[in-house]
């Protein structure tokens, strides 16, 4: 490699217990951890596989290896679609009977609070219909849209081509990456002068930041949209992936449910989840929906047909959304498998993460808030350049990636307060073993980090 052109404001010490942790990443990887080899990240469920399979041909139903339960199901999608054919158009919210199975989803990850399949909209994965709704390009006065810092980059590009005026809010990296009301109130008022506020976006689990709000931050943020309006917009795809100790994920349909009666009748919610974020991660496939909350009947009319514009959802998203809403139960034949399956995915989740804590706990120059939710770290790196010909995170990762041929993001593309820089990479590896790989990847940042001073 050539000769590096980071410098540090100030001498940072190579203390002895960096070198010993290196050593102990060292032996950890020499070791090698295999955690089995059925739990690559894509799609690797035998039973969303083999329902998938079944549906698209359906001569597998009258295989004798394919169990009950998933010939059960691929028959009873496959009666939703026109000429049972996944080839044909379906509602273009999404088939009725996925619509239920998803609202059932809801009530029970909620606790019992009701939700209506009418308010259902089953999409192909990102929330830009919901952008068309509420941003008015040719008003004189641009629409304006809270959106946290860091956040989620092709959220930015989407309200850019819709033409919104994007009000950053920053969260508190210092106290674990958390929304402060405050914080919000200063953005509006200043957003306030130059477009005109009407929604509130809100990414929780975080990405890239790896936090969880509480219920009581939530609260804060609803009395908040109530006072001042706002439509609130609540990425919450990464629901299901909540790893931290004492962490739980509190939907905002939930909390706003129980807020009292006029709060949790008038504030305006648009809820997102995804079947690409879920314990599957099932990207490629595109299934998501959204929830509508307290919409003006009339609105909710106007959405529909903006949804109708689009024709229907893809046939395999919905039915991998099906699959994620309506998963195997006990005493299915599936069931031991598919259970057995996302626990391994447990495991390696809570063995990275706490692995990357206890690295980055050691290694001088870079910090690591905890991480507690979804699928990436962001930690900060603590340093300074001499020459500014780029963003210095941008050129650390260009740097590390032609040195280590390690590939992670720099902070500048999630946004990061001025003179703070940050890098972002996935904690679950699509590899066979990821624990090693992981600790190859670790290894690398650190070692590359030492040299580069
Ligand atoms: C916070 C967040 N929301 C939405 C998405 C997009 O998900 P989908 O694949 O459903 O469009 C992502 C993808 O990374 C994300 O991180």
């Amino acid at each position: 490699g050539g000769s590096s052109t980071l410098d540090a404001s100030e001498p940072i010490s190579k203390s002895a217990n960096f070198k010993n942790s290196l050593a102990t990443l060292e032996d950890h990887f020499l070791m090698g951890t295999p955690v089995g080899d059925r739990n690559n990240w894509s799609i690797s469920n035998y039973f969303y596989l083999q329902v998938l399979a079944a549906c698209f041909y359906p001569a597998l139903l009258e295989d004798d290896s394919l169990p009950l339960d998933v010939k059960q199901r691929a028959e009873s999608l496959l009666r939703e679609c026109d000429g049972g054919s996944v080839g044909s158009y379906t509602d273009s919210s999404g088939i009725t009977k996925i619509k239920h199975c998803v609202s059932q989803f809801i009530t029970r990850r909620d606790g019992g609070v009701p939700s209506s399949p009418d308010n259902i909209f089953i999409k192909s994965g990102s929330q830009t219909i919901m952008l068309k709704l509420l941003i008015h390009s040719k008003d004189s006065c641009q629409t304006g849209v809270l959106i946290p810092v860091p956040t989620y980059a092709s959220f930015i590009i989407a309200l850019e081509e819709q033409g919104a005026a994007i009000i950053p809010y920053h969260l508190c990296e210092e106290q674990g990456w958390t929304l402060q009301v405050e914080e919000l109130r200063k953005a509006l008022h200043t957003g306030r002068k130059t477009c005109n506020p009407v929604a509130l976006y809100i990414c929780n689990p975080g990405n890239p930041t790896g936090h969880i709000q509480s219920r009581k931050s939530i609260e804060e943020v609803i009395r908040f949209a109530a006072e001042e309006r706002l439509f609130i917009l609540a990425d919450e795809v990464y629901q299901s992936c909540v790893y931290g100790d004492d962490t739980e994920f509190y939907s905002y349909k939930k909390v706003l449910s129980e807020m009292g009666s006029t709060i949790c009748s008038t504030v305006e919610l648009a809820s997102f989840n995804s079947v690409s974020k879920g314990f599957m991660g099932e990207c490629g496939l595109r299934g998501g929906y959204m929830e509508l909350v307290n919409l003006d009947p009339a609105v909710k009319e106007y959405a529909s047909r903006l949804f109708s514009a689009r024709s229907c959802p893809p046939v395999v998203g919905q039915i991998a959304l099906d699959l994620m809403a309506d998963p195997p139960k006990p005493g299915d034949p599936s069931f031991p498998t598919f259970s057995e399956e996302v626990q391994a995915i447990k495991n390696t989740i809570c063995k990275n993460t706490g692995r990357i804590q206890e690295v980055f706990a050691e290694l001088p120059g870079i910090s690591c808030q905890p991480l507690k939710a979804g699928f990436f770290v962001f930690p900060c790196l603590h340093f300074s350049l001499k020459k500014r010909q780029m963003e210095p995170d941008m050129l650390y990762c260009l740097r590390l990636l032609e040195e280590t041929g390690l590939h992670v993001r720099p902070g500048c593309e999630y946004g990061q307060r001025k003179d703070s820089h940050h890098i972002r990479f996935v904690h679950l590896l699509p590899v066979i073993s990821p624990v090693q790989k992981l600790s190859i990847m670790l290894l690398d940042i650190a070692n590359w980090y030492l040299l580069s001073y």
